[in-house]
């Protein structure tokens, strides 16, 4: 289906969005653009090809479209919602608008929102109502809600119903439709609304504007088939679809030759990466093993699936180089039952030996993960599984969070005999075991000396600069500005639960060499 057809299909559907008697029906008040989402179209998995669109360009007639004119996107959610940002700002340029600092400068207001727990959600409804005064000032500013939330029609709902000043909501798989979105926005009073449930093709060649100097996002899929029974991201995401391996490594030796020193391979579940080629048998450890030879001095991947994590994966990695020696590895949970639930499709010994693998091949290595207290209905006895796994594998970091239903996805139905106080509680003592064991892997470096990759300015202090280690540590120091976005080495005086402090010593690799 090209463009125009998946356009004029969802068209049809929206003429008619309200099959359910208690929605009201809100085409009639459009006459603009009305694409609503569907989450139920959303789940659909077809077997049609993914399209690989090469020649993105900006049609003639809107170049110049954002002369005189400043944007400004707020950014919501995970890695690939910070790179879509790098790409929207990139078609911004691309249109001659300028970049600003802040909401009260701008004349475009983009919020790049993120749908994966309801805390991330208020967070952007709270948001939005600090903009409608801005919005009651300057009726010319236009306002979008782009990025996962987007994708729900709970949430397009609730933004007519209450947000009536929103001029333009669209979806993950549509940026590159930003000209055609901003200039329906621009010629009509209406809401634009333009969200499709179907992923869209493979677009190659889209502007980006890299938000740093140093460090840098690269896609290598989109989507997620997992359907992990409490994740909202298949939904908004769509079916996985790898990029081609050339285009990816041909992107890594561009970012190499302008100097950019690290690079984050990303995809929702990159293990998949490959799975959906129908003429190519190529898959992550393939595309690891050639983007190790070329010449960047650091490579990271996010987010890895335990479930898909291969042999030749951990071969590849094994041979170490620029590939880095961290890997993150959600696990969710330490208790089969519960991970049965989840529909993770792996078990706890099964995870534990993968773990094993892992650091037989490449002893040195960080882990970290993701966590997930409180599952529908999990006992005391399931939560300690996490805790004892935790312990098992003696991760380096994890990111924790309160299970959050999601409208829509199976979870969201199940019964839940575990009281909120009861899920604050579990938060915390994995919390407490969390940050004991980050404590602990700190104090092993006093004294030791490390690369660091200088980002800039520590946030807390100018004075300071920060930067990271290959096993994502963040070191804090004092050394010259003219250091930053250079591998220097720091010798480690002083360690923290989440960071470490220290001197910088070897002034020799501080040098920049061009
Ligand atoms: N694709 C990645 C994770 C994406 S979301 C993966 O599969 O690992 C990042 C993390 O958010 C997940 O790992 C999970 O721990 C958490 N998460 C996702 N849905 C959630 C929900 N409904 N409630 C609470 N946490 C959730
Ligand atoms: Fe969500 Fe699971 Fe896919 Fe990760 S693998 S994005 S948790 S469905
Ligand atoms: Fe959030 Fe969407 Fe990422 S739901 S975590 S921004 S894929």
């Amino acid at each position: 289906m090209n463009e125009k057809q998946r356009m004029q299909s969802q068209q049809v559907q929206a003429e008619k969005p309200a099959d359910k008697k208690s929605e009201k029906d809100y085409s009639k008040y459009f006459q603009a653009v009305y694409v609503p989402p569907s989450l139920k179209d959303a789940k659909k998995r077809g077997k049609e090809e993914v399209k690989y669109e090469k020649d993105f360009a900006i049609p003639e007639e809107f170049r110049g479209m954002g002369e005189g004119k400043r944007f400004y996107i707020r950014t919501y959610g995970c890695q690939m919602n910070e790179h879509d940002t790098e790409v929207m700002a990139g078609i911004f340029m691309a249109l001659g608008y300028e970049a600003c600092e802040s909401v009260q400068e701008a004349d475009v207001i983009l919020l790049n929102t993120c749908a994966i727990r309801e805390n991330a959600e208020n967070k952007v409804f709270g948001e939005l109502g600090h903009l409608k005064p801005l919005k009651l000032e300057k009726p010319d500013l236009l306002i979008g809600v782009c990025g996962c939330m987007s994708q729900e029609e709970s949430v397009v709902n609730r933004i007519l119903a209450k947000h009536h000043f929103v001029d333009m909501i669209f979806g993950t798989h549509n940026i590159h439709r930003l000209p055609q979105i901003l200039n329906e926005a621009y010629m009509s009073k209406e809401m634009v609304i333009e969200v499709w449930s179907k992923e869209g093709d493979v677009i190659e060649n889209l502007p980006k504007v890299r938000k740093g100097q140093t460090k840098a996002w690269v896609n290598i899929m989109y989507g997620c088939d997992k359907f992990c029974t409490y994740c909202i991201v298949p939904y908004t995401r769509g079916k996985e679809r790898s990029r081609r391996p050339e285009e990816i490594i041909q992107e890594v030796r561009h970012l190499a030759s302008q100097g950019y020193k690290e690079i984050t391979l990303l995809g929702q579940n990159v293990n998949a990466y490959g799975k959906d080629f129908t003429d190519l048998d190529y898959r992550l450890g393939d595309l690891m093993d050639e983007i190790r030879k070329i010449d960047i001095p650091r490579v990271r991947f996010t987010t890895s699936h335990p479930r898909d994590f291969d042999d030749h994966l951990i071969e590849v990695l094994a041979k170490g180089g620029n590939l880095v020696d961290h890997i993150h590895l959600p696990v969710q949970s330490g208790s089969t039952d519960i991970l049965k639930i989840m529909a993770r499709k792996y078990t706890r010994e099964h995870y534990l030996e993968l773990v094993r693998k892992i650091k037989a091949a490449i002893p040195n290595v960080s882990l970290t993960t993701d966590i997930i207290v409180g599952y529908p209905n999990e006992t005391e006895e399931q939560f300690e599984e996490t805790i004892s796994l935790y312990k098992e594998v003696g991760f380096d970091a994890a990111y924790t969070f309160i299970y959050s239903p999601r409208e829509g996805t199976p979870a969201a139905k199940m019964k839940d005999n575990v009281p909120l106080e009861i899920k604050k509680d579990r938060l915390q003592r994995l919390n407490a075991i969390v940050n004991e064991f980050s404590a602990q892997k700190m104090k092993e470096y006093a004294g030791k000396v490390v690369e660091v990759l200088v980002e800039g300015e520590s946030k807390n202090n100018p004075e300071v600069l920060a930067g990271y280690t290959t096993k994502n540590k963040l070191v804090n120091f004092k050394a010259p500005k003219s250091v930053i976005g250079q591998v220097v080495k720091v010798k480690i005086t002083e360690t923290r639960t989440w960071s470490l402090n220290g001197e910088w010593v070897e002034e020799a690799a501080a040098v920049k060499v061009d």
